[in-house]
């Protein structure tokens, strides 16, 4: 790795310099009031890490069990934390709300179409204890698996927390995926009940779930017993007699009572799929209390949520941001939250900054992508909405550019709230490094500082610590922490292997390469696997590869990613035909094709922005595809590569699509 910046620009120096100090008035009842509480946390945390854990295990959980040790390391990385201990998730989301809370609204939801409903703990707990019973009903005991292919409704929540609610390990999958991707899941996870919707609205059109979930239970999936459906559209759909259930003749006979499940604190709360360096998606599993007091805490820390806020992170379910702060973190804090079903841009490029003004919206957490997309569309599109309520913004998913960083702070917070850059990952949980809003003060495109117990550095090839401002380096946790993965469902191996077989089992390898400034905050720079990141959200390139040469006219492909001022990264694809030339000029119609092809496989998310033909793929002498040279070209780059081992040099410029 060499990412030294030797001679990086003046105007960049400059841009980083800036420096965003935490506004006074933050600091009033903030969990972390200033620099010198968040040192003291520090401190504490240094001095007895799992001490300190512990300590917030006890206070901010609500225990049947007490847990007596508070990391066993003993199976190592097969970490477990709060031994003894047992609980349940949704009494610590809802139960505990009750007392206090009852009358306020947990969920303001509102649909594409403009429908709007307020959801109090009191329903909620209701909705949730009725669809407990009736997945009990219908077969499914704790440990039993869930797959949740949903719209973005409170009814996706309801799931989730009900089968937390009985201990059944739900695994949401998400609605823009595929028939093909769903299979793969269910499969994977060896569900036995599938929970999905008619469909969902999304950019004024129909999301057809329910044909998805059918031609996915078609083929394959014989683990699947029941199926229960929520009917959100009433458009017409099949229903199978004998497996199909709608949702509401599920809960009809169903009392709204349901006794919680008590679990161990490591009883797996979900899994969740997420795209590797392979081609197939690994299930990544959670803990119950962990994983839970890590979304409490940063809810806390980070987002400094507080009775009277109105928080929306814009996140679907079928991703870790929809489980920790949305099914999950606000929810275990007794907060009232936003869910919004559709697109940003429907009717209109406004939704968003209407979202926030109509339902008074103080703290809002979106993706980069999305601020860029909103970004281009005019500083007059949000001028028209009254923002005046927002107190403290959010970005997550990917490095933001300090343009976009800035475009939100003056366009959207008024250059009143501040910013926090959320670094993490679906394996980690919750937060790891992001600023604390009353303590840190802001640079934009740095994510900041590691939070208090999570000990984080940048390390060189052998492990040592990278010292040397700005030298980029590999991106470890060097303690475990309690909201981290588990495992990797079904393949513990390759669990050990893919974290923790770098550093001889003694880091977390995150898969990203960072470096830190003089002031010790970490900048992201990307990921060093064959993983892309595209709007925020991840794709393996081999996972694309696979679905194009599933194809029947491909031989070959090879995916890279290429800088996009939206999407992060687009999908560009290299392809080489069957017992074909690659087409002679533009062939719409494949690509179109084939384009298409993946969508099918793994879903719009995978569409390759760019395909090019060519008659081989540039190999290395092993056989190797030259992934960088792809990359220099696919971002139009000069070519400054070795390429002298090419067997054929003249697909260089088939590849440069100058032929
Ligand atoms: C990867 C994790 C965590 C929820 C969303 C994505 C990238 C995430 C940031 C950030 C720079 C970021 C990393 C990471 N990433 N947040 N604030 N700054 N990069 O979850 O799909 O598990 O992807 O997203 O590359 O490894 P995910």
């Amino acid at each position: 790795m060499s990412n030294e910046r030797g001679n990086e620009s003046i105007d960049s120096i400059l841009k980083e310099a800036r420096l965003f100090n935490p506004p006074s008035d933050f600091s009033r009842g903030a969990r972390i009031p200033d620099a010198a509480a968040l040192e003291r946390l520090y401190e504490h945390a240094r001095a007895d890490h799992s001490g300190f854990w512990a300590e917030l295990a006890r206070n901010e959980l609500t225990w049947h069990t007490p847990f007596q040790t508070a990391l066993d390391a003993s199976q190592a990385p097969r970490y477990q934390w709060f031994k003894e201990g047992r609980l349940n998730v949704s009494y610590n989301c809802l139960d505990r709300q009750l007392e206090q809370r009852a009358d306020k609204t947990a969920i303001i939801f509102e649909g594409e179409q403009g429908d709007v409903r307020h959801i109090s703990y009191a329903e909620l707990h209701q909705d949730v204890g009725r669809f407990a019973n009736a997945l009990k009903a219908h077969g499914v005991h704790s440990g039993d698996r869930v797959v949740i292919y949903m719209p973005m409704i409170p009814e996706a929540v309801v799931a989730m927390q009900a089968c937390a609610r009985i201990a059944a390990i739900h695994s949401v999958v998400f609605g823009g995926f595929s028939a093909e991707s769903l299979k793969d899941r269910i499969e994977d996870a060896g569900a036995k009940l599938l929970i999905t919707a008619d469909g969902g609205h999304r950019g004024g059109k129909i999301v057809e779930l329910k044909a998805a979930a059918d031609k996915a239970l078609s083929h394959g999936c014989a683990s699947i017993e029941k199926v229960i459906v929520y009917q959100r559209t009433a458009h017409a759909i099949n229903m199978q007699t004998d497996r199909d259930v709608w949702w509401a003749d599920a809960i009809a006979p169903q009392s709204a009572q349901c006794e919680p499940e008590w679990v161990d604190s490591e009883h797996p709360l979900f899994l969740l799929y997420t795209s590797g360096s392979t081609g197939k998606p690994k299930g990544i599993q959670h803990s119950s209390a962990g994983y839970l007091l890590g979304a409490i805490v940063t809810m806390q820390w980070v987002f400094d949520i507080r009775d009277d806020d109105v928080f929306w992170c814009t996140a679907d379910v079928g991703w870790v941001t929809g489980h920790s702060y949305v099914a999950y973190g606000p929810l275990a804090c007794g907060a009232t939250m936003v869910i919004y079903e559709g697109a940003p841009t429907v009717p209109d490029t406004g939704r968003f900054w209407k979202l926030c003004q109509d339902h008074k919206i103080t703290i809002f957490y979106t993706a980069p992508t999305a601020i860029r997309a909103l970004m281009k569309c005019g500083d007059e599109i949000p001028a028209q909405y009254d923002l005046s309520n927002l107190r403290l913004l959010g970005t997550v998913g990917e490095p933001i550019n300090p343009e976009a960083w800035m475009w939100y702070h003056r366009i959207i917070g008024h250059e009143r709230c501040p910013i926090v850059d959320t670094w993490w990952q679906t394996e980690t949980g919750a937060h790891m490094i992001a600023p604390i809003p009353a303590a840190v003060a802001t640079k934009p495109g740095s994510c900041t500082r590691p939070l208090p117990g999570i000990v984080a550095d940048v390390v060189d090839e052998q492990g040592q610590s990278i010292t040397a401002p700005n030298k980029g380096g590999y991106l470890v946790i060097k303690q475990p922490w309690p909201s981290m993965l588990r495992t990797i469902w079904g393949d513990h191996e390759r669990y050990v292997k893919t974290y923790w077989g770098k550093f001889g089992g003694k880091y977390y390898l995150a898969g990203d390469s960072a470096r830190r400034d003089k002031d010790g905050y970490f900048w992201i720079m990307g990921r060093i696997d064959d993983v892309l990141n595209v709007s925020g959200h991840r794709l393996g390139t081999m996972e694309v590869e696979s679905a194009l040469v599933a194809h029947p006219r491909v031989a070959e492909a090879a995916v890279v990613g290429r800088p996009d001022d939206i999407k992060g990264e687009a999908v560009f694809a290299y392809v080489v035909l069957r017992g074909e030339r690659p087409p002679s000029g533009v062939d719409a119609v494949l690509t179109q094709e084939l384009r298409l092809w993946v969508a099918e496989q793994i879903g719009p998310i995978a569409k390759p922005d760019d395909i090019r033909y060519a008659d081989n793929l540039p190999k290395t002498r092993s056989g190797k595809i030259m992934r960088r040279l792809l990359r220099a070209i696919a971002a139009g780059q000069p070519i400054t590569q070795d390429t002298s081992t090419l067997e054929n040099e003249a697909i260089l410029l088939q590849l440069q699509g100058k032929v």
